[in-house]
């Protein structure tokens, strides 16, 4: 599976309707959040990608059994957790991986785990994972091979204030809470849309949260007792993927446009202003937004930053929106500090790119891109890659397909039948 690559032809128009997925950054919290559980859980209109498997596999390893259930839902019996322990490999692949780790010492007192490494889009550290568990009384040591194992007897709510805004720091430690003895408050925390939806489930669940999505959390906790879990939970859309194929009709969908259906469009309002400052002229209804490519695009200053801010997970697609566009943009960096590593391959592909320094680089545009073989350094940069190829004159190969995986289903198949020639080939 490492070894398939995607097969581009550029220059196709895309158009059509794609109806939008369940957020891959909600479902990863909510297969942590079974660990919290006394009963099995059903979650519905999960993403089938890579990530969740990798989740999957990592639950498994704990003793946790899952089970499909039906078209996107899954089922996951958290009675059989029995182990501490997450298991290395699966957790180095995945940067989720750390948000396990919450509601496992939360169940049963102590969870062993790997430094989640792996990851090219920066240093991502965990301090404040750890300093959070430590604030509710747990003890961490570091052990032999970069892992860490954190303890607690019995956790205790605390008043902690993140040093800087997390959003997985925010939605672990409110789960770890969920369970501690008496009142955690949480401040300073992340105002991501998939932390008031985490904290739905869980007060759905019997779990005491207000204030969830604005930057103070306050959670009354179950003094060690196990939540009951809701019948059945389900992901929000995934805004993430909404924002890709917006950016991808801005680009590529001329004519009728393309409608992006599913989708929560407040939850897109910084990248909407964005494509509305590039020319673009969106239709917004309930849960979809349809989008053209404008006659003229137009150069835009972005900066990413924490939501309702322009999401860093878009920065790379947008820049290459941006090598089409008439003008100077400037696309600022705020939230990593090396998520450029896809810059060289765009130029390489014929785009007009200069660092300004480490958070700042400058696409001139229009620019014509031409095929090239490009290799997806993680994730989002993958979903820029595509967009290159499908903008680009001739043909292009993109290699580490995994990367594109692990956060959007099939994206070939789905994409083809917008009139995108992709196909995926060994
Ligand atoms: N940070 C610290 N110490 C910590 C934790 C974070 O200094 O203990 C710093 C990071 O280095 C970074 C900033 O805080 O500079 C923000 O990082 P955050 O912790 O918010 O990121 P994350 O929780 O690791 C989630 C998403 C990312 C998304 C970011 C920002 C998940 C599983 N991941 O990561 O999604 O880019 O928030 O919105 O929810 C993706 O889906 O492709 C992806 C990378």
């Amino acid at each position: 599976m490492l070894l398939m690559k995607f097969l581009i032809r550029g220059g196709k128009k895309l158009s059509g309707e794609i109806a939008v997925k369940g957020a891959k950054n909600a479902a990863l919290k909510a297969m942590a959040a079974a660990l919290l559980f006394e009963n099995p859980v059903v979650l519905e209109n999960m993403p089938l990608i890579e990530d969740v498997s990798r989740a999957g596999e990592l639950l498994g390893g704990l003793g946790a059994s899952i089970k499909k259930r039906g078209e996107g839902a899954i089922e996951i019996d958290p009675r059989g957790a029995v182990q501490s322990e997450l298991e290395q490999e699966i957790a180095k692949r995945l940067r989720a991986s750390v948000v396990v780790v919450g509601p496992l010492l939360a169940r049963g007192g102590k969870a062993s785990f790997p430094y989640p490494g792996g990851c090219v889009i920066g240093r991502r550290p965990i301090d404040v994972f750890l300093d959070g568990w430590r604030a509710m009384g747990a003890t961490i040591k570091m052990e032999k091979g970069n892992g860490f194992c954190v303890e607690a007897g019995k956790l205790r709510g605390a008043d902690y204030t993140f040093r800087v805004v997390s959003v997985t720091g925010t939605e672990t430690l409110m789960m770890t809470a969920a369970l501690a003895e008496g009142r955690t408050v949480l401040r300073n925390a992340a105002l991501e849309p998939e932390i008031p939806a985490l904290a739905r489930f869980l007060n759905s669940s019997g779990a005491r949260i207000r204030g969830a999505g604005t930057p103070t959390i306050e959670i009354e906790g179950t003094a060690g007792k196990l939540l009951r879990a809701a019948e059945a939970f389900r992901m929000i859309p995934d805004r993430i993927e909404a924002g890709s194929f917006l950016i991808l009709g801005a680009a590529l969908a001329p004519g009728d446009g393309l409608r992006i259906s599913g989708c929560n469009p407040e939850h897109l309002t910084a990248v909407l202003a964005a494509l509305r400052d590039a020319g673009a002229r969106p239709e917004i209804g309930k849960d979809w937004v349809t989008v053209r490519r404008p006659e003229k695009l137009r150069a835009v200053n972005i900066q990413t930053r924490e939501y309702p801010g322009f999401p860093t997970d878009l920065q790379a697609p947008f820049a290459v929106l941006m090598t089409q566009a008439e003008g100077e943009s400037i696309i600022f960096e705020t939230i990593f500090e090396n998520r450029f590593g896809y810059a060289e391959d765009l130029k390489r592909m014929g785009a007009n790119i200069f660092f300004a320094d480490q958070h700042r680089i400058v696409v001139k545009g229009p620019t014509v891109l031409r095929g090239r073989e490009i290799e997806s350094p993680d994730l989002r940069a993958g979903l820029a890659f595509v967009a290159a190829a499908l903008l680009a004159e001739g043909e292009s190969k993109i290699s580490n397909v995994y990367q594109i995986d692990r956060g959007y289903e099939k994206i070939d198949e789905r994409l083809r039948k917008l009139g995108a020639d992709i196909e995926r080939v060994r």
